[in-house]
């Protein structure tokens, strides 16, 4: 049976099945969650490397104290789970226009959460900050999500919609990233 973590569940609960025991948290008790918690400075009420997939799915952005949180999801996770992210992305209006974001995500963000790639970083001087220093995750896959025009372009022309999403508002809706924690 596979652990799996859903937070910021809101109103997507997940369901257990007969391999995946599920457990939803939200801090809004208007929405159906296993465990009401404020995960900028709770844990997650499971125990040391137990888990096995933790999923945020428009979530991260709301997040203040990504410290807290990112080392909690590190905690939990067995050596190799996997920690599913899925937020807005930073050049489209949603990302900047929700007053309940308080942060942007592009496909740099969770370098930082990454030691090898910090590591190289700092001795190259190309950070100075190390955000979160106890956790551990290599980034494994990175993907973009279009809304379904610009899907259509791409079939036709992909250099085209290249360009754009790279240059132009509204192109990329959502972003996705599978890390995976790294604790050995
Ligand atoms: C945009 S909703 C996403 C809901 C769901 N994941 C989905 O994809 O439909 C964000 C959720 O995060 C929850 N949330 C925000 N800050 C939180 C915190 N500090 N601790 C726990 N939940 C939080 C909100 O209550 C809300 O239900």
């Amino acid at each position: 049976m596979k652990t799996c973590i859903n937070l910021g569940s809101g109103n997507s609960y997940r369901e257990s099945n007969t391999v995946e025991k599920w457990i939803n948290i939200d801090k809004n008790r208007k929405c159906r969650a296993d465990y009401y918690l404020d995960l900028e400075k709770d844990k997650i009420p499971c125990k040391t490397s137990t888990a096995d997939y933790i999923l945020m799915r428009h979530f991260f952005e709301h997040i203040r104290n990504i410290d807290h949180l990112m080392n909690e999801c590190w905690r939990v996770l067995k050596h190799g789970g996997t920690l599913h992210i899925i937020s807005p992305y930073w050049t489209n209006q949603w990302s900047v226009g929700d007053p309940t974001h308080v942060r942007s995500v592009t496909e740099n963000t969770f370098m930082f959460f990454d030691k090898v790639v910090m590591e190289k970083c700092i001795k190259e001087k190309k950070v100075m900050t190390v955000v979160c220093p106890k956790c551990d995750f290599v980034q494994q896959e990175v993907k973009m999500h279009l809304p379904s025009e610009w899907l259509d372009k791409h079939e036709k022309n992909p250099d085209e919609v290249k360009f754009a999403m790279k240059h132009y508002l509204n192109v990329v809706e959502e972003i996705e990233f599978y890390l995976r924690a790294r604790k050995k």
